[in-house]
């Protein structure tokens, strides 16, 4: 271990041990090199390490602080699933499709849908957007939009990864419907039928849905809910099967909202890169930290192979209806723009101009971190509430990011069949077999954080409470 990863794993361990607390200032740079007899640049280099991984944060002119994400709850948080399984085809998504469709019906209060109310959204800035966007583009906005989208979105969108550390030239920024579409044409156009590709478990039912549709097989990788997936499984699914791809969401993944650590990330890259194993990159929940100044990297910003295809949106944070997504891969663009063409032709052009609107207002990022703060403050009002209703015995996540909490309830309840009996009172939620193409995950289910607080919600988390309890 070098001397710079020391003196973080110290810190790190003073900060654990309640030396330190949340919001108190750290020592100054020179304070440190003092007190730990090292120089400057290896001071420097922890802290740095220490601010990817979200467990300080720096203040400009201030220094460093004790950030918010280290408050630790008792509540026991599930446990990582630990055994690989052979790469499968998936034939589950029929009966997953039907759930899906009665999940959406207006009847019911869902509390699983990971799509945020209304009021977590800039809304006054989008209409303000959409106005100016009507009047500017009058003699553009009825045409076709040629691929790879409108020029001053991706430029905005290339300012965006900058921020990300990642330079994109805003010609290889490819515009998309949405991140799913972007998902779906990557693996549409860079692997081949019937070819492996990884994923985490539990994972996002969308990209098992596409896998499916598209003939690939995939392989569920065991995956920590805090640092997700897990690098000794996927090797050894490497040493076994012959892995083409690896689809995940390294910042705050659906439904776990485990963030990889930055060495972690690292380490992934390094694996993926000498085994020729593409890593597509779903990052759509990476601006959601639940510390308003905090953004993690995403793997893509450590690539310098081209290695990582990355796709993301804007529909967590600004507006799932507007579907606008990205992709960000130079070597591929050609194949993607061309499957894209094929399938749609071009994106919506109306829904462009505003996002590029919305961007150039400025405003964005104050934007976040107010939602980045709310979203903490309902995750953890949701996961304090359902520990106090559910039963003994289950453990729930404790995001740092992301709105999804993954609840494991005691091992014998089925919640397929709790689903059942929550939908006859006019409750659904996402049950655990919907984020594993092999029905695993039966005892769990996904709840969603980014719901209004009212009573409607409370008595439907009451109604979710009472049936687990009598399936007890
Ligand atoms: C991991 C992940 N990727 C993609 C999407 C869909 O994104 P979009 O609405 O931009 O297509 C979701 C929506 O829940 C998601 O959870």
């Amino acid at each position: 271990m070098n001397k710079y990863e020391e003196l973080a794993k110290e810190l790190h361990q003073q900060i654990r041990d309640g030396q330190f607390k949340v919001n108190m200032k750290l020592p100054s740079v020179r304070q440190l090199c003092d007190r730990h007899k090292l120089s400057m640049s290896t001071v420097v280099r922890a802290l740095e390490v220490l601010e990817q991984d979200g467990v300080i944060e720096g203040r400009e002119r201030s220094g460093f602080y004790i950030s918010a994400a280290n408050i630790q709850s008792s509540v026991p948080i599930p446990e990582a699933s630990y055994i690989l399984e052979q790469p499968t085809k998936i034939n589950n998504q029929e009966l997953i499709l039907g759930l899906m469709k009665s999940i959406y019906n207006p009847k019911l209060l869902n509390l699983g849908a990971a799509i945020p109310a209304q009021s977590f959204l800039p809304v006054k800035d989008i209409d303000k957007a959409s106005r100016i966007a009507m009047r500017s583009t009058q003699h553009q906005r009825d045409k076709y939009m040629p691929m790879p989208g409108d020029r001053v979105l991706r430029e905005q969108i290339s300012v965006y990864m900058r921020n990300l550390n990642c330079e994109v030239d805003p010609e290889h920024i490819m515009v998309t419907s949405g991140c799913q579409e972007a998902t779906m044409l990557v693996l549409l156009s860079c692997f081949e039928k019937g070819s492996t590709i990884a994923v985490e478990t539990p994972t996002y039912p969308g990209f098992l849905q596409t896998c499916e549709l598209l003939n690939l097989e995939v392989i569920e990788i065991p995956t920590d809910p805090r640092t997700g997936v897990s690098i000794g499984a996927l090797e050894l699914a490497i040493q076994q099967w012959s892995i083409a791809g690896l689809l995940l969401s390294s910042n705050y993944s659906n439904p776990t909202c485990a963030r990889m650590p930055t060495d972690k990330k690292k380490t992934l890259l390094d694996l993926c890169d000498r085994h020729s194993i593409r890593i597509v990159e779903d990052d759509v929940y990476g601006d959601i930290s639940h510390d308003p100044y905090y953004r993690p990297r995403p793997i893509k910003s450590f690539d310098k192979n081209d290695t990582v295809i990355y796709c993301s949106s804007f529909s967590k944070t600004v507006s799932p209806g507007l579907r606008v997504g990205w992709v960000v891969n130079p070597t591929l663009q050609k194949n993607i723009e061309y499957s894209k063409y094929v399938a749609g032709l071009s994106c919506v052009t109306t829904s462009q101009y505003i996002m590029a609107e919305y961007l150039k207002l400025g405003k964005h990022e104050r934007y976040l971190q107010s939602a980045r703060r709310r979203y903490g403050m309902q995750s953890n009002l949701m996961l304090e509430r359902m520990y106090e209703l559910l039963p003994e015995g289950t453990r729930i996540t404790q995001p740092r990011g992301g709105f999804t909490l993954w609840l494991s309830l005691p091992s014998h309840i089925d919640t397929l069949e709790l689903l059942e009996k929550t939908m006859a009172k006019g409750v659904c939620f996402n049950p655990g077999v919907l984020f594993s193409a092999l029905n695993k995950h039966r005892n769990c289910l996904r709840l969603s954080c980014a719901m209004e607080w009212n009573e409607n919600l409370e008595s439907a988390l009451g109604v979710l409470a009472k049936e687990s309890h009598k399936l007890m």
